[in-house]
């Protein structure tokens, strides 16, 4: 039986086209080091045999950092925590192996762990005040789902997508409006100067809690489309407007869903996380919404709020708790299965 008294992870995130490695001891995060990718931004998107390559660059180097940080030597290690998907096959293969690898040789435990479930646990770093049960807003580039938080071990999906994730559909508008990728941020940053009632775009009539963006996308493709017959420059005149009226479209659709999901629930103790809790208007929309409906809302650091080791390494530590250990036979998995 692993000890329980001094635990020191090392946790490792490759899922898409971020390398990280965190250090976390005694379920406190020493270190948290990302390597982003480049070379995806000329592509209009992450091209996943570049991803891997560019993952078996920066593995060690990262690795390195997050110890060299932490100040902590490889052999006082008690486990190492890989990402082992959903995410990109080879990509998720790059982090697996590495992690399998080097376990193998300071002969200590591996944590398989799945990156949903680490973006909604990521509100335990540095924190102690949630409180389970509690509903996770999880959105991200490739998911969209409301999740019921029982307890480390225990998330219900109450509602996900049917078709795009929220970052998607961010992605994709601001793709069409020629924006650089990945869009969601920088449609955020225009956002900002826009008025978001200027036009007005559809969201779908999906049953339950489940989300559907397909819709959406269609209607920006139209409504590019069809503009510039009036006048040449429309999208570039009113690309604030038209940035702020997606944004608002987006998070109104979600907020809308998660107030559904409390009211069926009863449960307000509220968290976002994932990529898009990253976005302005989701943070400043949810804040008033838990001001007015008597919420708890739990919004995370915005560096763990995109992918990151750091909540690799913190449900690392609660399976480590928990006695959940894969073996060295263990294989990524691009798709969820849960
Ligand atoms: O969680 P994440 O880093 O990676 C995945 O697991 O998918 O999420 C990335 C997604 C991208 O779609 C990105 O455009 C979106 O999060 N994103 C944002 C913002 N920051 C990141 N979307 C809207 N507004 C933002 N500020
Ligand atoms: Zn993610």
């Amino acid at each position: 039986m692993p000890d329980k008294k001094d635990i020191i992870i090392l946790a490792i995130e490759s899922s898409c086209d971020d390398t990280g490695a965190s250090i976390i001891h005694n379920g406190k995060i020493q270190s948290n080091i990302v390597a982003s990718q480049q070379v995806h931004e000329q592509y209009g998107g992450v091209v996943p045999e570049l991803a891997s390559r560019a993952h078996q660059q920066h593995v060690l180097p990262v690795v390195d950092a997050a110890l060299k940080e932490a100040n902590v030597q490889s052999s006082a290690l008690s486990a190492i925590a890989f990402t082992q998907g959903p995410g990109l096959l080879g990509s998720l293969m790059v982090g697996a192996s590495f992690a399998k690898s080097m376990a193998l040789g300071l002969d200590i435990p591996i944590i398989g762990v799945n990156h949903l479930d680490a973006h909604v646990l990521a509100h335990f770093i540095d924190a102690t005040e949630v409180k389970f049960p509690y509903l996770c807003l999880l959105v991200s580039g490739g998911h969209t789902q409301i999740v019921k938080v029982i307890s480390p071990e225990h998330i219900e999906i109450l509602g996900k997508t049917r078709d795009d994730a929220a970052g998607e559909a961010f992605d994709k508008a601001a793709k069409m409006l020629g924006l650089p990728y990945p869009g969601g941020p920088v449609l955020d940053k225009l956002a900002q100067k826009g008025d978001p009632l200027s036009f007005k775009f559809p969201d779908s009539r999906v049953d339950q809690l489940d989300f559907s963006f397909s819709g959406l996308k269609t209607a920006v493709r139209y409504f590019i489309r069809d503009m510039p017959e009036t006048n040449p420059n429309f999208v570039e005149q009113n690309l604030n407007n038209i940035c702020a009226s997606i944004q608002h479209t987006i998070v109104s659709y979600l907020m809308r869903k998660l107030i559904k999901a409390v009211k069926e629930t009863g449960i307000n103790e509220i968290a976002i996380a994932g990529g898009v809790s990253a976005n302005s208007s989701l943070r400043n929309t949810i804040q008033s919404k838990a001001a007015e409906l008597g919420w708890t809302v739990h919004i995370p650091a915005l560096e763990y709020c995109t992918d990151n080791a750091a909540m690799i390494a913190q449900a690392g530590h609660f399976q480590y708790l928990a006695d959940n250990f894969v073996g060295q036979d263990a294989v990524p998995y691009a798709r969820l299965g849960k």
